[in-house]
């Protein structure tokens, strides 16, 4: 039965995609509820040990699975084993593999996330807490967007968020699974993958660090809503404890619309960058404008981004500053 009030409190929980950017924050989120257990499923194609290592000295106890979220049996064997009711479902192929391995990636994302629904509708877990994505809205159509707004996906990868919230919301009206999907706008901050997948916060720092120009796609007037890391773990967590969230998609992001020009140069510079910005065609399937319209979850749990612009880009140069320096 569904609780009137879930908490965390004394559960296990699965986080797969635990060992990535916004999981392991999420886990580190995790680590300060009353819970009985942390297990994250991670096969380490983009997630690291590092990013989970003060989670674990926090809490020992934690269990990292290295396997792959893709496997029926093996999610159904830890869930079993580890006795788990919750599961935030973070892991994914991201969109910059999908411009080169489009149905690899769709296959990929979509295939973990029916399994877990089939598994929920199965008994062998309780709620399903799902991260989507802003990128499943594709541009604007108006603005700020809401969660009604229409799902245009532009790439592979964004056609795949897509779908994985109409299949788990077919899977709740039908079978009334106990769920929540989130949909997070542009998320930045320590700890994002800076390899060849990277994003244009983590790639920009990365190339002033090594003295390259930074690079401006296109016009640079496209926008997103950049949302610091924390703040999407700590709504996640407010989202499994609000039973007013169930059976609906939420929006989190800022609500404030930035070009790509002006972070870029907002990060050149908090970095003194004295050189030049280049400019590159345009990429493929890159949105024109996201702006995300947040009053569901603030009028649902009072949900309010603690962390600007400025702050959230001071914090992540200072983190690769110190990484880069230490390797
Ligand atoms: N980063 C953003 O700006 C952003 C914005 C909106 C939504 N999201 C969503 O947030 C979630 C997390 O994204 P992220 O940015 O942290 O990505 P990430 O790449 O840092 O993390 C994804 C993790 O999933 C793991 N993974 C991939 N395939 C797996 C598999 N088959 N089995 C087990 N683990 C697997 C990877 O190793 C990685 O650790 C995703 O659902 C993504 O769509 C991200």
């Amino acid at each position: 039965m569904t609780e009137l009030n879930p908490s965390l409190e004394d559960k296990n929980i699965m986080v797969t995609g635990g060992a990535g950017f916004i999981g392991s924050y999420l886990v580190d989120r995790l680590v300060g509820e009353k819970l009985r257990n942390i297990v994250v499923l991670d096969n380490m194609v983009l997630g690291k040990m590092s990013n989970l290592s003060s989670a674990i000295k926090r809490f020992p106890k934690m269990k990292v699975y290295k396997k792959d979220a893709l496997s029926y049996n093996t999610v159904k064997s830890i869930l079993k084993k580890e006795d788990i009711e919750v599961v935030f479902n973070l892991a994914v192929l991201p969109l910059k593999v999908s411009l080169i391995k489009p149905k690899w990636t769709f296959t990929h994302n979509v295939d973990i996330t029916v399994n877990l629904c089939e598994l929920l509708r199965l008994g062998h877990y309780k709620t399903l807490i799902h991260c989507s994505s802003s990128e499943a809205y594709g541009t604007s159509e108006y603005a700020p967007m809401d969660e009604n707004h229409p799902l245009n996906p532009t790439t592979p990868y964004a056609a795949s968020k897509a779908a994985c919230d109409n299949l788990i919301y077919s899977y709740y009206r039908t079978f009334g699974i106990d769920m929540s999907i989130l949909r997070p706008f542009n998320n930045y901050g320590p700890r994002q993958n800076e390899g060849t997948y990277a994003g244009v916060v983590p790639i920009t720092i990365k190339r002033i660090l090594s003295g390259k120009p930074p690079v401006i796609h296109g016009d640079g007037l496209q926008t997103r809503d950049f949302t610091y890391v924390t703040d999407t773990a700590d709504a996640m967590i407010k989202i499994y404890n609000s039973i007013k969230t169930r059976g609906r998609i939420l929006n989190i992001g800022s609500g404030v619309e930035t070009s790509i020009k002006d972070l870029i140069t907002l990060i050149a510079e908090k970095m003194c960058w004295r050189g030049k910005i280049l400019h590159q065609k345009e990429r493929p399937g890159d949105v024109r404008r996201h702006i995300s319209n947040c009053f569901l979850i603030r009028d649902l749990f009072g949900f309010y981004p603690k962390v600007g612009l400025n702050q959230g880009l001071e914090n992540t140069i200072k983190y690769y500053k110190n990484n880069s320096l230490s390797k």
